[in-house]
């Protein structure tokens, strides 16, 4: 091992969507005083840092994305005061607060693009990303990535939507601004930052290089040695899409001084079509492919760099409806899946709502929906001739809004989220799913994560162990060992609903293993061998 222990080996990270988490005035959108009051809750189920979703100035073309202002909070969610105070009172109850730093692009509505696009000669001109000849670049939100702005005769790039012009990295000057925005948040306290799309900033669209441009590394190493490598032990996680486990260990190794994590989506891309498919282009996923994925990045950063660890996020579709049972194994199958993610080398990270064992939604009118890629897409295939009922059982799938309708307090009108009209609906199964039955009831999926996340306080195995993964060809069963110093520990889960024969040896389980958590009574295969439908564990071996 390379690595010095740093804190966050040891923590869980909490996501927040602010709009869809606790409304505190009643306006229907989530805010920060809504935040405020749920932080005992928080505290309760143990985690140690908080990422919140972008929340400062923005018109919300994708729901704070753009960016409108890196200084001032978004008013929809309150004020740079209940900022500081968020930062205090999660500070008093030992959690950290991680902001969410989009700087790929800003929204069209930032003063640094008004002024861009007013003359060529503007100092702020060469923020932005221009040309007089656009080629064919797409946009991730549909259509062309360039667009036309007659005043100046010229395009802009916008690799998300219209209205989120892509920074120009290649200005000294568009970095000397993100690290100054990263020290003005540091200087109020945060404890990290969640750099979306970083591995787009070193692009070089004239020949067509988006991901993994050639000074993609230089700047972040900036951003380090400028920016947050000033504060002591600053936790950074990157999203990046295009990595591979040999550019996940450059990324996340201490000696590169990039971040100390980054989010990989191998595993969350086995689903989609695989040539020329996108998201919504669904085919079934193989367990082994799946268990290729993750294991690979296990064994291969151990030592030397440092995994994320998550199934499900803002953008995903919620994860026990996408890898689970959301109907009759519900909670089994959400139990399973915290466990062989959180069983693994890396930080977990859950998203609100997880925790309760919240699923996707299916709202039959396409009115229902809010987000602009679910929209643009729509109205993309539909003019292309796809039928309207493949589309929504795509959006269904994957529409970025399964995870973004409002978290589910109780069972009260819109499952106690706002006392106005939510701004996406609720998903109608509040009654059955929610946080306050989740937390009075001690076999719920809540107090299973709470059991994990405490594990990982204490467990050296469970953070600093080996992985090595077992019946790599089964096609139910995911199924580890971890190994420390004279340790070593079995985790598994079924991934399915069938009843599963394994010998107990070729889990290694023996008369001496030990149940540390799991999901039915006595998970040690019995006399016969047998696994239930969404069985998993936690055993010593
Ligand atoms: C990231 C965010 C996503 C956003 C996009 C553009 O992928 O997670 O929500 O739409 O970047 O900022």
């Amino acid at each position: 091992m390379n690595h010095e222990h740093k804190w966050w080996h040891r923590s869980v990270v909490y996501q927040i969507y602010p709009r869809s988490f606790y409304d505190a005035d009643g306006d229907g959108i989530g805010d920060l005083a809504g935040i405020i009051r749920k932080l005992d809750y928080l505290a309760l189920l143990g985690v140690g840092v908080l990422w919140l979703c972008p929340v400062y100035a923005s018109p919300n073309d994708d729901n704070g994305y753009d960016i409108a202002d890196y200084y001032r909070i978004m008013d929809e969610f309150g004020t740079m005061d209940d900022m500081d105070r968020l930062i205090a009172e999660a500070g008093r109850r030992g959690m950290k607060i991680m902001m969410d730093v989009v700087a790929n692009h800003t929204s069209d509505e930032h003063r640094w693009f008004c002024e861009a696009r007013t003359s060529p000669d503007n100092p702020y001109h060469d923020y932005y990303i221009w040309t007089k000849q656009p080629n064919d670049l797409m946009s991730v939100f549909g259509g062309s990535a360039w667009q036309y702005e007659p005043r100046l005769d010229e395009y802009y790039l916008h690799l998300f939507s219209r209205k989120q012009p892509d920074l120009n990295w290649a200005n000294p000057q568009v970095r000397r601004e993100i690290v100054d925005v990263l020290t003005f948040w540091l200087e109020k306290g945060v404890g990290g930052f969640r750099f979306d799309v970083i591995d787009l900033i070193g692009k070089i669209p004239e020949q067509r290089i988006i991901a993994n441009g050639p000074r993609l590394h230089d700047y972040v190493l900036e951003l380090n040695e400028d920016g947050f490598g000033q504060y002591d032990d600053i936790l950074t996680v990157g999203e990046a899409w295009g990595a591979t486990p040999q550019t996940g260990v450059r990324w996340s190794d201490p000696e590169s001084r990039q971040l100390s994590m980054i989010f990989q989506f191998g595993h969350l891309t086995l689903d989609q079509a695989r040539v020329g498919g996108e998201k919504w282009d669904i085919i079934p996923y193989d367990l082994r492919e799946l268990k290729t994925v993750l294991s690979r990045w296990q064994t291969e950063l151990y030592g030397r760099g440092w995994n994320s660890l998550f199934w499900n996020n803002h953008d995903l579709p919620r994860a026990v409806s996408r890898f689970g049972d959301d109907g009759r194994y519900r909670v089994e199958s959400a139990k399973m899946l915290a466990t062989v993610l959180h069983g693994m080398a890396g930080t977990p990270y859950i998203y609100q709502g997880e925790e309760i064992g919240m699923t996707n939604v299916r709202f039959t009118d396409i009115a229902d929906y809010r987000d602009i890629e679910t929209l643009n897409m729509y109205r993309d295939r539909l003019a292309a001739g796809y039928r309207p009922q493949g589309l929504m059982a795509a959006i269904y799938a994957k529409s970025r809004d399964n995870a973004r309708t409002p978290m589910q307090w109780d069972t009260s009108e819109h499952a106690g989220f706002s006392a106005g009209t939510p701004w996406i609906k609720v998903n109608p199964n509040y009654w059955d799913i929610n946080a306050l039955s989740a937390v009075e009831d001690k076999d719920s999926v809540f107090h299973y994560y709470r059991r994990l996340v405490a594990l990982r306080k204490t467990a050296d195995w469970l953070v600093y162990g080996s992985y090595e993964l077992l019946l790599p060809d089964h096609g139910q069963l995911f199924a580890y060992c971890r190994r420390y110093e004279r340790e070593e520990y079995l985790v598994f889960g079924n991934f399915s609903g069938l009843t599963l024969t394994i010998d107990p040896a070729e889990l290694r389980l023996g008369a001496r293993s030990v149940p540390l958590l799991n999901n039915y009574p006595d998970p040690t295969l019995g006399e016969n061998g047998v696994i239930r439908p969404w069985e998993t564990a936690i055993i010593k071996l």
